[in-house]
């Protein structure tokens, strides 16, 4: 499918700085080589702008939640240039049919159950078996997904806890010189995050409004829930219910037995485990979150009594990645 038309160029960027570009051909296919090799790009949505990543690298990811200073693992949406492309990793059913054929591309996210075989990092559905995706209808965010042809993970692009940035300005504010290249595409139209729709469960679950309102989307698949006591999901950012080992999970371990699984850190790891996965023997923690969910699913299958886990530093990434341990010992 070819891509659509890019806007017209626009000489003066809001920020006079050279990470922020005009979004030309050569600039987008810039970010794209940028992105495919794990690098952060921020770029514009119809929504608010994005601070996008190669979906499919645990490592790029993870450079997500520690540009963004993010205490916890909240999951991301992944970004795709069509509803086709959202089939491949994530499962359909009649609900989200409907909703993609009359929003997509479009301000509304659709939460579903991972597919079988989901190339996606595992990191952006921070440990759950579900996935939210969205195609957006922004002519610069569907050149990038063209140009990248791999899907975006992007939250908001903004410190956690700050609002959610609408111009490049806001972007280039945020982030100072740590984010190599923004793709200036104006002013967001919309200005107001997607709408985040939940359809794992019988009941749709309306997560965070948004773009699209309550009744647009309940004149399409009938009536939708808040999320309360009685609804099975949880809130955006209160997610307790993350994936839980069904191993117990013991922290800050000292010594290990010979029928627990090891999670170590850093060059020594502690001897005498029947299986152990290193989340960095370098001690880097953006390699460690990158690899946690992946090692947490591997040594919970492995038929092992428990999960030792060795301390991991509560700096950096440490904090998410101990907030997300601190939950699974639980
Ligand atoms: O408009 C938007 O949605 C923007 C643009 C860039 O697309 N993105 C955005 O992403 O707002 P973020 O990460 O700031 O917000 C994503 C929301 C969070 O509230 C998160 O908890 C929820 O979506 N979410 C993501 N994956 C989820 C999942 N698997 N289950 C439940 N909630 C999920
Ligand atoms: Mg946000």
């Amino acid at each position: 499918m070819a891509p659509p038309p890019l806007p017209p160029t626009r000489p003066e960027s809001a920020d006079a700085s050279p990470r922020v570009r005009p979004p030309t051909a050569e600039t987008i296919a810039a970010a794209a080589e940028s992105l495919r090799a794990g690098d952060l790009v921020a770029f514009p949505t119809e929504t608010v702008y994005g601070l996008g990543a190669d979906a499919t690298n645990d490592r790029a990811v993870a450079g997500i939640f520690e540009a963004k200073g993010r205490p916890s693992f909240n999951p991301l949406i992944v970004h795709v240039s069509n509803a086709a492309a959202a089939a491949e990793i994530v499962e359909f059913d009649d609900r989200a049919r409907a909703i993609a054929v009359r929003f997509w591309p479009g301000a509304v996210t659709l939460v579903l159950p991972r597919a079988a075989e989901c190339p996606i990092s595992l990191l952006c559905s921070a440990g759950l078996p579900s996935l939210a995706v969205r195609v957006p209808a922004h002519p610069v965010a569907q050149a990038l997904l063209h140009a990248v042809g791999r899907p975006l993970a992007a939250p908001s692009a903004n410190p956690s806890g700050a609002v959610s940035p609408t111009t490049a300005a806001h972007v280039a504010e945020a982030f100072g010189a740590a984010l190599p290249l923004i793709l200036d595409g104006g002013p967001c139209p919309i200005g107001l995050e997607s709408t985040v729709l939940d359809l794992t469960g019988e009941q749709a679950v309306l997560l965070r409004p948004g773009g699209i309102t309550r009744d647009e989307i309940e004149a399409t698949i009938g009536p939708v829930l808040l999320p309360s006591a009685e609804t099975p999901v949880a809130a955006p950012g209160m997610l307790a219910s993350h994936y839980a080992p069904s191993r117990p999970v013991r922290l800050d371990a000292t010594s290990v037995a010979a029928d627990e699984g090891l999670l170590a850190f850093g060059g020594a790891p502690l001897p005498g485990a029947a299986r152990t996965i290193n989340l960095s023997p370098a001690g880097d923690l953006r390699e460690a979150a990158a690899n946690l969910f992946s090692a947490l699913h591997a040594l919970d299958r492995s038929g092992l009594r428990a999960i030792a886990v060795m301390t991991i530093p509560e700096t950096g990434l440490g904090v998410a990645i101990n907030d997300r341990l601190r939950r699974a010992a639980a």
